[in-house]
C-alpha cells in the first residue's frame, strides 16, 4: 500500500450532517440575528451553572425572542431532569432551544430536541463536543443510556472562545482530553474517512498546541480560540467517525462507577492507545505526527498525549479520580460484556491490564495478548 494513504486505499463511506458554525470571539452577540435567521419566535433558554453569567446577557440580548429559561441542568441528563426541560419546552409553546453551557446543558437540549422535535442552537462553554453530534444520553436509576437521533443534532453552532475563558485550568485541561479523545479515536474508528483523518489529525494539532498555552494563561484569547477550534473538529470527527474501546471504557467505567466524564476520558486515553498501537499504526502515526509538529517529542504517540497530560495538570490516572482498585475486574467484565467494534479485538485480560495501568497512572506499555 503507497505510504500515508490508507485511508484512500482501503476504501470509505463518508457522511456528515448539514449544520452551521458561526466562530469568533464575541459572537455571543451573533446568536440573537442567528435566531431570525432560523426564523424562530419563541426561545428556550438552556443553561446552568457557573455559565449562567452569559447565559444572563443572551437572555437581555434575545429581548422578546425569549419565552422561557431552563436553568436545573445535570450532568448525565437524569430522566426527572429531561421530563422536567420537556415540560418547560411544552408550556413556554417554545419554537426553538437555545442552550448554553457544556455537555450537560446540550445534552438537556437534546432531551427536550428528541420528545418534541424542536430545532437547536447550541454555544459550547467546554470542549466536549456534544454540539456537534446526533448522540444523546439520559440516565436512569444510575444507568446511561445513549442513542443516536438526527433530531437531537444542533442546527446552529454558535463558538465563542471568550465563553470558555472562565473555565477553570484543571477543567479545561481535563474537557480538552476528552476532545482529543475523539480526535484519536476517530483516526481509527468504524466510519474514519480521507476527511475526517485529516480533520482530527488538525485537530489533536490545534489542540495540543493550546492547552499548553492555555494553563499559562487562561485568559490568552488565541489560545482560547485554537483551544474551541480543536474542540469543534473533536466534535465533529466523533459525530462523523465514531468511536472505539477508548469511549466504551469510558462510558462503561465512568457511568458504573459515577466518575466525572471528562477526567475519566483523560485518564484513560494514554492506556486506550498503548493497547491499539500495533493494530492501528497508521492511524495512529497521524496522530504522532500532529503531536510533534505541535512540539511534543515522544517514542510514540500514546506517550505523547501521556507527557502532554502532565505538561498541562490533566488527570493521568484513575485512582485519583475515584476508581477502587478492587473495582478493576469487574469493570474489565462489563467493558467486555458491552461489546464494540476497535482495531483490536476485546480480550478480557488485555483489558483489565489497560484498566490498572490506567488506574495507576505508569508510563504507557505495550499490552500484550495472553494469548500470545
Ligand atoms: N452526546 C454527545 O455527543 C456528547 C459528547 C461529549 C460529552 N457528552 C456529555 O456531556 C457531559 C459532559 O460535558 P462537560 O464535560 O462539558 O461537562 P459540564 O457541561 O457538566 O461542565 C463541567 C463543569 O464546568 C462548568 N462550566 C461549563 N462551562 C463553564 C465556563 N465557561 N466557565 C465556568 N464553568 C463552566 C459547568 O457548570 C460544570 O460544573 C456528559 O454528560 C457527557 O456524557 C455528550
Amino acid at each position: 500500500m503507497i505510504d500515508g494513504f490508507d485511508t484512500v486505499l482501503g476504501g470509505f463511506v463518508h457522511e456528515s450532517a448539514p449544520m452551521r458554525v458561526v466562530f469568533r470571539a464575541g459572537s455571543l452577540a451573533d446568536v440573537p440575528s442567528e435566531v431570525d435567521r432560523l426564523g424562530a419566535q419563541r426561545v428556550l433558554l438552556v443553561s446552568g451553572g457557573p455559565e449562567a453569567a452569559f447565559a444572563d446577557r443572551l437572555a437581555v440580548a434575545l429581548g422578546n425572542r425569549l419565552a422561557a429559561r431552563f436553568t436545573d441542568v445535570v450532568m448525565h441528563v437524569p430522566v426527572e431532569v429531561a421530563r422536567a426541560a420537556a415540560q418547560a419546552a411544552k408550556e413556554s409553546n417554545a419554537d426553538l432551544v437555545v442552550c448554553l453551557g457544556g455537555g450537560s446543558a446540550t445534552g438537556a437540549a437534546k432531551a427536550i430536541a428528541l420528545e418534541s422535535g424542536l430545532p437547536i442552537l447550541a454555544v459550547p462553554t467546554t470542549y466536549a463536543g456534544s454540539e456537534m453530534t446526533a448522540i444523546w444520553g439520559m440516565t436512569e436509576n444510575g444507568r446511561k443510556t445513549v442513542g443516536r437521533d438526527p433530531r437531537v443534532q444542533p442546527r446552529v453552532v454558535v463558538y465563542d472562545p471568550e465563553l470558555t475563558m472562565s473555565l477553570p485550568i484543571d477543567l479545561s485541561a481535563a474537557s480538552a482530553m476528552n476532545a482529543m479523545a475523539h480526535l484519536v479515536e476517530g483516526l481509527y474508528a468504524p466510519g474514519a474517512s480521507p476527511i475526517t483523518s485529516l480533520v482530527a489529525e488538525e485537530g489533536v494539532r490545534a489542540l495540543a498546541t493550546a492547552m499548553p498555552l492555555v494553563v499559562i494563561d487562561p485568559n490568552d484569547i488565541d489560545a482560547r480560540s485554537l483551544a474551541l477550534y480543536g474542540a469543534w473538529l473533536a466534535g465533529w470527527t466523533l459525530a462523523v467517525a465514531g468511536m472505539g474501546i477508548h469511549h466504551k471504557i469510558c462510558h462503561v467505567v465512568g457511568g458504573n462507577y459515577d466518575l466525572p466524564h471528562a477526567g475519566v476520558h483523560s485518564a484513560v486515553l494514554p492506556y486506550a492507545m498503548a493497547y491499539n498501537a500495533e493494530h492501528a499504526a497508521p492511524a495512529l502515526a497521524r496522530a504522532q505526527r500532529a503531536l510533534t509538529s505541535a512540539g511534543i517529542d515522544a517514542p510514540d504517540p500514546a506517550t505523547g498525549i501521556w507527557l502532554l497530560e502532565q505538561r498541562i495538570g490533566a488527570p493521568t490516572n484513575l485512582a485519583d479520580i475515584g476508581l477502587a482498585e478492587v473495582d478493576i475486574p469487574t469493570a474489565a467484565n462489563d467493558v467486555v460484556a458491552a461489546g464494540m467494534i476497535n482495531p483490536r479485538p476485546v480480550e478480557r485480560d488485555a483489558i483489565e491490564q489497560l484498566l490498572r495501568d490506567a488506574w495507576s497512572g505508569v508510563p504507557p506499555r505495550r499490552i500484550p495478548s495472553s494469548s500470545r
